[in-house]
């Protein structure tokens, strides 16, 4: 990020003039840091000196814009899929099937038909979802692939409502109950057993918990091998945190790091039992958060019990503040060369108190009509988004070195109307 003119400049292009071409708020999605953030994973995950292949399939709940998932594809990313929407996507951005794992907790049988149509390999959550999966493909007489997700019983350090692999989380078949669901698995004619998954939490910026995870399910993978149950894979999930604070930023790990910590366990573990699984990461927010921002203007600033600064963006476009009390930075971005000068809390336009989206932060003096970029914004941010309060969502824009494009239009109050329909009672 370059400042220039007093302006913010993003991916080289100044954003108060996307601002003003195309309106707030605004989503902007840079594609060189994208593609860096993609690579950065490639590099340290496909060195030479490691012994373990890995496959990283991106979790497109962390941002489902077609466009983005092109870049993904062709930089060869994988996806992990959590709905039969999340799916359509992935296969329209062009990742092919092999790549594309179908996960979720709660499948219904037009889930699991067309994860078996599409051929990807499937993620199953419970012993029933397992019986369910295999009527399934004994009556499209198709073989489906699957993974088996686990329960790992493991805590990282990080908000409550994103700790996956918790005993007491919903996601998972019981660590105990592993061996016994695989042993069922292997009893299903059109079920090919080939894998172990699991996904223990989002935002981990303290590894150990990947080591313990990774140990957990190397033990169930040499479990499986004792009874002559060999696998293909074996998937670790995501999580790995971004820096999201000045605090954050100074611990925050990279995937190098996430390498050191996993690959010497698979590693040894797979040496000394002669195996040579495939290693799946899943990472959503450590690809994409950094690459976007959230362009909103100031409505009003208000000197109240605080002062108040009101934006066009609330957690309609933006819930994470809101969801999970998490913190994103803002900048004034037509004011950048003048000093932070006043606390202010910046609120959304929605009508809950709740809609705070940066409480007490210190920025030059704001006026209406002044233009903010709240940052980091790439995962969990649009595809979180609703239209409450009647509010149609925002446009999504790419930069590219200088370049922008529109990769999604702003809807209007007809997109409100576009699925609601009134009886003829009522008319
Ligand atoms: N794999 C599975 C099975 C997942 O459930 C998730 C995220 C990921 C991978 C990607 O995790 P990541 O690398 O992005 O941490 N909305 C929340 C985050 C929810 C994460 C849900 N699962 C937030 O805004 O913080």
């Amino acid at each position: 990020m370059a400042k220039e003119d007093n302006h913010l400049f993003f991916g080289g292009v100044d954003v108060v003039e996307l601002a003003e071409r195309y309106g707030t708020p605004l989503y902007v999605t840079d594609e060189t840091m994208l593609r860096a953030n993609i690579r950065n994973y490639k590099r340290t995950f496909g060195k030479p000196n490691t012994d373990i292949d890995t496959d990283i399939f991106f979790a497109v709940k962390a941002n489902g814009n077609l466009a983005i998932l092109k870049v993904l594809a062709q930089e060869g990313m994988g996806a992990d899929v959590f709905s039969a929407g999340e799916l359509h996507l992935t296969k329209l951005a062009g990742i092919p099937r092999e790549k594309i794992l179908f996960n979720g907790n709660s499948k219904s049988e037009d889930d699991l038909r067309t994860a078996v149509e599409s051929g990807v390999k499937i993620s199953v959550d419970s012993r029933d979802e397992l019986s369910a999966l295999a009527a399934v493909t004994d009556e499209l007489g198709k073989e489906a692939a699957i993974a088996i997700r686990v329960n790992p019983d493991v805590s990282p350090a990080v908000n409550p409502k994103i700790a996956t692999g918790l005993k007491e989380s919903q996601f998972g078949v019981p660590y105990h109950e592993i061996i016994s669901v695989c042993e069922e698995a292997e009893q299903y004619r059109n079920i090919a057993l080939k894998g172990l998954h699991c996904h223990i939490g989002s935002q981990i910026l303290k590894l150990n918990v990947f080591g313990e995870a990774a140990e957990k399910m190397m033990n169930l993978v040499e479990q499986l091998h004792e009874r002559g149950m060999e696998l293909e894979f074996v998937d670790l999930g995501g999580g790995l945190g971004i820096g999201y604070s000045d605090e954050d930023k100074k611990i925050v790990p990279t995937p190098d790091d996430l390498a050191e910590v996993i690959l010497p366990i698979l590693t040894d573990r797979m040496n000394s039992l002669g195996l040579n699984l495939k290693l799946i990461l899943e990472p959503g927010r450590s690809i994409a958060g950094t690459t976007a921002i959230l362009l909103s203007h100031v409505n009003a600033v208000k000197p109240a019990h605080k002062i108040f600064v009101a934006i066009d963006a609330g957690f309609n476009l933006l819930i994470r503040p809101v969801m999970y009390d998490a913190y994103h930075e803002v900048v004034v971005a037509n004011r950048q060369n003048e000093r932070a000068s006043t606390l202010y809390t910046v609120v959304g336009p929605v009508c809950e108190s709740g809609d705070i989206i940066a409480k007490d932060r210190m920025l030059p003096a704001v006026k209406r009509g002044d233009l903010i970029a709240i940052q980091d914004v790439g995962a969990y941010g649009f595809s979180m988004s609703s239209q409450y309060n009647g509010r149609p969502r925002c446009a999504e824009v790419l930069v590219n070195d200088g370049t922008v494009d529109l990769i999604r239009s702003r809807e209007g109050i007809e997109d409100l109307l576009r699925t609601q329909k009134v009886p003829d009672r009522l008319m």
